[in-house]
């Protein structure tokens, strides 16, 4: 698939700008601060109607307006779609495919694909065990876009759940609530946790060979990454009913905890992907150069899994760490993507970039939230 153009108005720093990308490859050049990034923030948005910095709606908007859009014209085999995303201050967002409203987000979602990395994806190894999850929830959906329905279900019946349990604590303590609400509650989320749970374990069913190969190929054979699904319930069984009646036991194991901390401890609200080298946990292993090759391939997998399953190939959004590579690791990615990935670079500066790289490639010229084609001289500056 191919991003012809981007609009955006009022996003982020940008007041209103328009984008067309003339090559596969796109450099974004500017100082920090410029809005390099929030350019990809925008495409990420378009691609998963997620921001990786986890927003609220508001502080999307350019401080002192109201409303946000990003628009897009994508090419696809299938022919040409036109996306537009519109934010406003209290959360509501509005959807349009082709001009047409959408009432449902999942219809909107899978018509933009993109895989993002940047130089802070290196939490993925180091960070919380949420990184991991958002990650591989961002991932599912592109994959299935249905997931996101699935997982604000989860998330909204988990929500509902904390409510009950802070504001029966005291009924519960004195056992003078009806347990019978808890158990509906608990039925519930067990039946949402359960979709949850099954749709992330066969997204790393998929991914995890994919990612040990690449990785295998980057560090020359040396390391074994394996990555791990590793549920809060147990999915032993899987058959769903069966999953559900874990969660249930699950929870009625950690009842009286959960009462006491008035939250809930059970679900895909606590799951795990595990990332080992050499049987090792990835995040004690070895050099930030080694953990870089270890994330360089969960990329490169993405990639190639969006791929396989969409039947296009995905954008590939590099946000300021091609300059962080080493030049094998850089040349292997570069390799990898040849011209067969739209891609987008930010940078700061284009000296560490290959001369016949930069030959092929768009450059534009980032600078104050505007967009130039050559280097904007002093007079274009605020
Ligand atoms: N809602 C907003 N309104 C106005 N400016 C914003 C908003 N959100 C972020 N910014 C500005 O955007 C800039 C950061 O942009 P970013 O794309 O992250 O920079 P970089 O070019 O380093 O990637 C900062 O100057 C920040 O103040
Ligand atoms: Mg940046």
């Amino acid at each position: 698939m191919y991003l012809q153009t981007l609009q955006l108005q009022q996003f982020r720093n940008y007041k209103q700008q328009q984008v067309e990308f003339a090559a596969p490859k796109t450099i974004l050049v500017g100082n920090n601060a410029q809005g390099k990034s929030n350019l990809l923030e925008a495409i990420e948005l378009l691609a998963t109607l997620r921001s990786h910095r986890h927003v609220r709606d508001r502080d999307l908007i350019l401080q002192g307006e109201d409303t946000a859009q990003i628009r897009a014209c994508v090419k696809r085999q299938t022919g040409i779609s036109s996306l537009s995303l519109t934010l406003r201050r209290n959360g509501r967002r509005t959807v349009t495919l082709n001009s047409e409203n959408l009432r449902r987000q999942l219809d909107f979602l899978g018509v933009l694909n993109a895989v993002q990395f940047s130089s802070l994806d290196l939490e993925l190894v180091r960070g919380l065990p949420e990184i991991r999850r958002h990650w591989l929830d961002s991932l599912l959906i592109q994959l299935e876009p249905i997931y996101t329905h699935i997982l604000q279900h989860y998330n909204q019946l988990l929500r509902q759940r904390n409510a009950f349990l802070k504001q029966n604590l005291e009924a519960h303590l004195r056992s003078t609530s009806a347990p019978s609400e808890l158990a509906i509650w608990n039925a519930q989320l067990a039946s949402a946790g359960t979709r949850v749970m099954r749709r992330r374990q066969r997204a790393i069913q998929r991914l995890a060979p994919i990612a040990k190969a690449w990785h295998a190929s980057i560090s020359g054979s040396t390391e074994t990454l394996q990555v791990k699904y590793a549920p809060n319930v147990p999915l032993e069984e899987n058959q769903p009913e069966q999953i559900q009646q874990a969660f249930l036991t699950k929870i009625q194991q950690r009842a009286i905890a959960e009462l006491r901390q008035g939250t809930t401890l059970v679900g895909p609200h606590r799951d795990e992907v595990e990332l080992t080298i050499n049987n090792t946990p990835a995040r004690q292993y070895g050099s930030q150069g080694q953990q870089r090759t270890l994330v360089l391939a969960l990329k490169l997998a993405e990639l190639q899994l969006i791929e396989e399953v969409i039947g296009e190939q995905p954008l590939l959004l590099l946000d300021d760490v091609l300059a962080e590579l080493d030049i094998s690791r850089q040349n292997q990615l570069l390799e990898a993507i040849q011209d067969r990935f739209q891609t987008l670079i930010t940078t700061t500066h284009l000296g560490s970039f290959d001369s016949q790289w930069l030959n092929s490639s768009q450059i534009l010229y980032v600078n104050h939230g505007e967009i130039f084609e050559s280097h904007p001289s002093y007079s274009h500056q605020k």
